[in-house]
């Protein structure tokens, strides 16, 4: 079987089916199109059918390439962390400025395989990151991406701030899970493959969100800010819930697609 016939057998995304097989000869995808009718290995079909076979079944490709690119940096993934997603990037963008503006302690709460708090690391790299999260296998994920990229970041088992009693950040940032339980996406696309202490925020889906606004206020310096990603539509409960815990300066982002995505605030003692 060649190159071209190989491809055409796989059945899923003819993108995703070049991104499989390229991985799988260890080769570049434009290498595959000046090679369309070299012979392939039985290994490498075997392996490339057992790869698409899982893909049609529902495996995310970042999970199959054991990979994800976010921001600057290229993150080991698993099934046990979040594949960090585009909108996300809007999130570093926002801690980098209040990095830039003085914030040189940074505290990133969910940070599952550690995508934001490595993407500040790598951006900012005087800037002094923390990263919590309650799976330890997340945990794991975040550490070996911090060795592979060489980034320093303090790592902290923690069910949300129970772990950093007393402690305080000019700025802390968040992608928590803010689906609601009974959210129909959760059957689609990728999410039933990812960790559901990942996506599901609560029955309501607004309920971590909720958690983090209320307690981060003892864990935010005078003038500290704390930054949320959320759902497309929580933007006006968000917003809400800051300003009745007397959170100033409250406001806005959307994403690429115009949805409302990140909102933050600054604490005031
Ligand atoms: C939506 S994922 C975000 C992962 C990563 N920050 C990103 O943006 O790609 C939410 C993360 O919050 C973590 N999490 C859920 N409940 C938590 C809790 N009670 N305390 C700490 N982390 C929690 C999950 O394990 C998961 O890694």
């Amino acid at each position: 079987m060649t190159v071209r016939e190989l491809m055409a057998s796989a059945h899923i995304h003819r993108g995703e089916a070049e991104t499989l097989l390229a991985a799988v000869l260890g080769v570049d995808r434009g290498w595959l199109f000046a090679h369309g009718d070299d012979r392939v290995a039985k290994a490498t079909i075997d392996r490339f059918n057992e790869l698409t076979l899982a893909r049609r079944e529902g495996e995310p490709l970042a999970y199959l390439l054991g990979y994800c690119d976010f921001w600057t940096i290229r993150l080991q993934v698993n099934q046990h962390v979040l594949i960090p997603r585009r909108e996300t990037e809007h999130l570093v963008e926002w801690a980098i400025e209040q990095i830039d503006a003085g914030a040189s302690t940074v505290l990133d709460m969910g940070t599952g395989s550690g995508a934001i708090a490595l993407s500040c690391k790598a951006s900012r790299p005087g800037a002094a990151l923390s990263g919590i999260d309650s799976s330890p296998h997340a945990l794991d994920c975040a550490r070996e991406n911090a060795l592979v990229l060489g980034l320093e970041v303090d790592w902290l088992l923690s069910d949300w701030f129970s772990a950093v009693s007393g402690r305080t950040w000019p700025l802390i940032i968040a992608n928590p899970p803010y689906i609601a339980a009974n959210d129909p996406h959760l059957v689609q696309g990728d999410l039933p493959a990812e960790p559901v202490t990942a996506l599901i925020g609560g029955a309501s889906g607004l309920e971590s969100l909720l958690h983090l606004i209320q307690h981060a206020r003892d864990h935010l310096t005078d003038g500290g800010w704390l930054l949320l990603e959320h759902g497309f539509d929580q933007g006006a409960a968000v917003r809400a819930a800051l300003q009745e815990h007397q959170y100033c300066s409250v406001s806005t982002r959307p994403d690429w697609s115009g949805h409302e995505r990140l909102t933050g605030g600054q604490w005031r003692r």
